[in-house]
């Protein structure tokens, strides 16, 4: 794996990448691991857990972690993205980039000649992918199972079509319709899923999509850059709740997890969020764990 843009970048590796944020997780001597290493975290966007996860991931690896909000350098004023990319590759040993244009992304990865990571786009939210199967394995240690995304086919929902098939993990997306995922990650999930003999599918009818669900997913309705469309799609997605009376139709021993920020009363109730079902806090702890493991995997010697 060469940069952690998109969770294709991770084909074959996924496994191995939450193995090893396990194992990171119970090491308690890790400092050596990336002695004197430096990751630049460019962030267009707010970030809790993803600023704080990458940067203290690098103290305790022995390594740092510098924030660059993107209006506070050049790039921000309009220096060339390529340019960036050339003159932080001289500096720095890896690159973390939150941005609102996935491609803006694929650009700094073309030009830096260090690893790249996503810390999310537009469209995918890798590393969270990774930190939500460190938790599925904890929880239930096997993927064998049935994970149902409810609410917008967005970002997180992209990276987790990706990744479920890999994994052998079946996924369904509940959606209202004209918020379904992007259409060729799906149709790559399908394929995957096809080799993988998993069951990847799309399905508008909420209770139909819970029934034999061991993990129920979700993310906020207004994803950032999309608040123009607040009263709106806070009208569509009202169906698409997560509360008690649908964790009941699932699988008895269901979990939730939610990428977090969460909004109470909209995609998920108070009642759930902080359940005997939600294993949504650890999910948020092992996003520290996973870092760690996609840091060493990308700048280890
Ligand atoms: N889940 C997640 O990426 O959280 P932040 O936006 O706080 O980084
Ligand atoms: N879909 C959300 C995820 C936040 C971590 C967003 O893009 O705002």
């Amino acid at each position: 794996m060469q940069n952690f843009i998109s969770i294709n970048d991770a084909k074959g590796e996924i496994k191995n990448l939450v193995e090893l944020g396990e194992k990171l997780k119970k090491e308690e001597q890790t400092q050596t691991l990336l002695k004197n290493k430096t990751l630049g975290m460019i962030f267009e966007k707010a970030s809790t857990r993803t600023r704080i996860s990458f940067e203290v991931g690098m103290y305790q690896l022995g390594g740092m972690a510098l924030y660059l909000p993107k209006s506070e350098l050049q790039l921000g004023r309009g220096e060339p993205i390529a340019d960036t990319a050339k003159v932080m590759s001289r500096f720095l040993d890896a690159i973390m980039i939150r941005s609102k244009n996935h491609d803006d992304v694929l650009t700094l990865g073309k030009y830096a000649n260090i690893p790249v990571i996503s810390g999310l786009t537009d469209k995918e939210h890798p590393c969270q992918v990774i930190a939500d199967l460190l938790t599925i394995k904890e929880y239930k240690n096997t993927f064998n199972l049935k994970l149902v995304f409810i609410g917008d086919g967005n970002n997180v929902c992209n990276s987790l079509l990706l990744a479920a098939p890999e994994v052998g993990m079946d996924m369904t997306v509940a959606c209202p319709k004209g918020y379904e995922p992007d259409e060729e990650i799906y149709q790559q999930a399908l394929k995957t899923a096809k080799k993988t003999n998993t069951k990847i599918s799309i399905e508008h009818d909420i209770n139909e999509a819970v029934k034999d669900a061991d993990v129920l997913y979700t993310d906020v309705w207004v994803s950032m850059g999309d608040e123009a469309e607040k009263a709106k799609r806070e009208e569509i997605f009202k169906p698409y709740q997560i509360n008690q009376e649908l964790l009941n139709k699932a699988n008895k021993n269901a979990i939730v997890l939610h990428c977090l920020p969460a909004i109470r009363n909209q995609e998920i109730t108070e009642e759930v969020i902080n359940g005997p079902q939600s294993a949504i806090w650890d999910e948020a702890e092992n996003r520290l764990h996973a870092q760690k493991a996609i840091l060493y995997t990308l700048l280890k010697d």
